[in-house]
């Protein structure tokens, strides 16, 4: 049942059913301390400090976590500000024993610097619920590099044992080298913070099977529910400001969802602030 929510996400993820999403992918405001404004979006991103941040946070990571199927897989992308302060949160929240992996997308292009190196990556800390998560890495390897041993006959350790490549290459590191969406780019919305469609992709090919339904409850200009539409996923967005909504729309309206896809809930809230929605979820 796939659902575009205007809204605030914790009311409407608490009435969602639990243990019902196979993956979520939460892109949240990064708690930079600026207004993020661009043509077609605006949000607020100002938190007092950390804890004030992480108090926001944490009852919607406990949200996702009540939602995630027990095989499930929660992505939170974040950024250095404040990655390390939710990498506790998550591991009192999930278990540090379901710690997968941090994920580190490396933006390719320029960068200023200053007294600093310049900032090109995003952190993606990725949690599953239990053990038997779904994990189809097989999907995304990669060629080996020209000058690897695997690519030519494969290698042989000093034991004598022979390792030969894989027929479909190697496995994705923990180093996803994405470009951002350049301002030429046919999928550019103009939304501030929308994330390559090619990102999303590996997460959702990864963690979840045709069929499962995903989960953005920070939906921006819609990346997510696109690539899970694109991939035959169930999907269900959600976003706190009219324009990411809208945004999201056009966008679907594109892979001709639009007329399907009907937007619920409005409480014209467009600043993230817990417990404004007074709107009662509901779902196509
Ligand atoms: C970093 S952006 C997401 C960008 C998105 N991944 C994309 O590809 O376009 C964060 C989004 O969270 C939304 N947001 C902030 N607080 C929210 C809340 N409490 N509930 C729902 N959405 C919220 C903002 O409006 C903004 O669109």
């Amino acid at each position: 049942m796939d659902t575009l929510h205007l809204g605030d996400n914790l009311p409407y993820m608490a009435v969602m059913p639990a243990e019902s999403v196979r993956l979520v992918y939460a892109d949240p405001p990064f708690g930079t301390n600026s207004a993020r404004v661009a043509a077609g979006g605006e949000y607020a991103d100002t938190w007092a400090d950390p804890a004030a941040y992480l108090a926001w946070l944490r009852p919607r990571v406990e949200a996702m976590h009540r939602l995630l199927t027990p095989d499930g897989t929660l992505y939170l992308h974040l950024d250095r500000r404040n990655v390390h302060h939710a990498r506790l949160l998550l591991d009192s929240v999930f278990g540090a024993h379901n710690f997968q992996n941090e994920i580190i997308w490396h933006y390719t292009g320029g960068g200023r610097g200053g007294r600093w190196f310049p900032h090109k990556h995003d952190n993606i800390l990725v949690y599953h619920k239990g053990p038997g998560y779904i994990f189809n890495a097989d999907l995304l390897r990669e060629p080996y590099a020209p000058s690897s041993g695997y690519a030519r006959a494969g290698i042989r350790a000093r034991s004598g044992k022979h390792y030969t490549p894989h027929p479909d290459g190697k496995l994705m590191d923990d180093v996803w080298r994405i470009p951002i969406v350049n301002p030429l780019s046919r999928e550019r919305t103009g939304y501030p913070t929308q994330k390559p469609e090619a990102l999303l992709r590996r997460i959702v090919l990864t963690s979840t099977s045709r069929g499962d339904l995903v989960l953005d409850p920070f939906c921006g200009s819609g990346t997510t529910a696109v690539v899970a539409q694109l991939t035959g996923r169930a999907w269900v967005a959600i976003d706190s400001s009219r324009s990411a909504i809208e945004i999201t729309r056009a966008r679907l309206e594109k892979l001709g969802r639009g007329e399907q896809t009907s937007i619920r809930g409005d409480n014209g809230a467009d600043r993230p602030q817990a417990g404004r929605d007074s709107s009662s979820p509901t779902s196509r």
